[in-house]
């Protein structure tokens, strides 16, 4: 374990169990005309893991938002940093992010792509807060479901740090 990890949330082994049936929950729905969209930085480990368990015809793409900015709390405001956008036309769009919080930057998202002409939208995060969320909107596939307490590993990051880890895992007081 990393010297700055008060403990181990969900392991290695348990995530990636899971994330077996997160992938063969998404194809149960329908093969055809799936668009993963990865929202960077933080789901990139996530969604490698998950779209290489899906042996379909699949286009991915990437989108570069942010709202925490490297610290613990949302800024209120999430950022589009893409100059262009992907063509969404006639695709099952499915975001994947790592982390589902206050709920904006899915809700921004998926209302975004909505809006350009994808075929549908879904979501599937690895996380998801227990708490009350400050958005209508319920993630499609979610992972676990973690108590209210900033993590980091498996592509979370505190300013920056940690994403390599291959665990999620709670960072000790002094490290913060
Ligand atoms: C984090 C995380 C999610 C989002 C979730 O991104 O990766 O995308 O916040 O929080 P929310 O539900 O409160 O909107 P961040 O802005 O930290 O960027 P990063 O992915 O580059 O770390």
């Amino acid at each position: 374990m990393h010297k700055d990890v008060e403990k181990i949330l969900v392991s290695e082994e348990v995530i990636q169990h899971r994330i077996d049936g997160l992938a063969k929950k998404v194809l149960e729905k329908g093969e055809d005309n799936i668009m993963i969209v990865v929202l960077l930085k933080g789901a990139l480990v996530f969604a490698a893991d998950l779209f290489r368990r899906m042996p379909v015809m699949l286009d991915l793409e990437c989108l570069n938002v942010s709202s925490y900015h490297g610290g613990m709390e949302s800024s209120g405001v999430v950022k589009f940093l893409d100059n262009t956008m992907p063509n969404f036309e006639g695709k099952r769009v499915v975001v994947v992010d790592d982390i589902y919080d206050t709920g904006l930057t899915m809700k921004s998202v998926c209302d975004k792509i909505e809006k350009s002409g994808a075929l549908s939208v879904e979501s599937c995060v690895l996380l998801a807060k227990d708490k009350k969320h400050d958005v209508e909107y319920e993630p499609d596939y979610v992972g676990f479901t973690i108590g209210d307490e900033f993590v980091i590993g498996y592509g979370l990051d505190y300013k920056g740090k940690y994403r390599n880890l291959p665990y999620i895992g709670v960072l000790k007081e002094e490290a913060i």
